[in-house]
């Protein structure tokens, strides 16, 4: 499949990466190549530059979210919480039309230290806003419960045995998703929490996702359900 990718951070780099290594063609969509590419302090957490990362995956185009958005088959959103909203501006309606988006980006906001709070919760999520920005997109909220590692490689936490919640308005997106998680990663669990609103809850994890990384001291570990 043709999938764009959104973003250039942790999560943009590890999704592209698996994919490109899984056989398919992926695009990686930034606001301006060039100065992605001229950066050269480390990411948030001590990761090195993007262009360290494009040096080793010469064969993944960099290119502006426009054009990742329109190359794409099914796009992901892999942007800053507080920035999502410009880049899929950026990315363009008419780009996006009624593909589907599945949307990883969490609200946070790192502005007064740590831990973030959220910019967006209780009667509404950040899912939402998308949703209402681009009606005809098919937003699917989907892997913001995990870390990136964890995404795309759900057996290195016990085995696999563990859930990740999706959500979105349009079942047969809902679907395809899942599937393209099962097929491409290896989740084994995805559980179906219905419409675009149930956002707002798996969003709202995110707080004790980050407590929780401070206890453990690792980001490798995820929520299970029991019944
Ligand atoms: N890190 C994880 O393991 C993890 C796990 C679950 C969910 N998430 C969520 O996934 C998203 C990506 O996380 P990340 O750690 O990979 O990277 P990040 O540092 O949160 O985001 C980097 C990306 O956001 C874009 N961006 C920032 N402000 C923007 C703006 N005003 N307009 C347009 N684009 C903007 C950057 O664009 P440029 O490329 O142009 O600089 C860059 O591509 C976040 O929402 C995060 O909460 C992360």
């Amino acid at each position: 499949m043709k999938l764009a990718i959104l973003g250039t951070g942790m999560v943009g780099q590890t999704l592209a990466g698996k994919l490109a290594e899984l056989g398919h063609e992926v695009m990686i969509g930034t606001r301006n190549a060039a100065e992605t590419m001229a950066k050269t302090a480390p990411g948030p957490f001590g990761n090195p530059p993007f262009k360290a990362w494009k040096d080793a995956h010469p064969a993944i185009p960099l290119v502006t979210y426009a054009e990742a958005a329109a190359r794409g088959e099914i796009i992901f959103n892999a942007t800053s919480g507080g920035g999502s909203l410009e880049a899929l501006r950026l990315a363009g309606e008419a780009n996006l039309g009624g593909k589907i988006l599945v949307d990883i980006a969490n609200p946070l906001d790192f502005s007064k230290g740590m831990p973030p709070s959220l910019t967006v919760c209780n009667t509404d999520s950040l899912a939402e806003q998308i949703q209402r920005a681009f009606p005809k997109v098919k937003v699917v909220k989907a892997l913001n419960t995990v870390n990136a590692l964890v995404m795309v490689n759900p057996n290195a936490v016990a085995g696999g045995d563990h859930h990740l919640p999706i959500c979105g308005n349009d079942a047969s997106a809902r679907a395809t998703v899942t599937e393209l998680l099962k097929s491409n990663f290896g989740w084994k669990h995805v559980i179906d929490l219905g419409d675009i609103t149930a956002a707002r809850g798996t969003e709202m994890m995110l707080p004790v996702w980050v407590r929780l990384m401070g206890t453990l001291k690792t980001p490798m570990f995820n929520f299970k359900i029991v019944q």
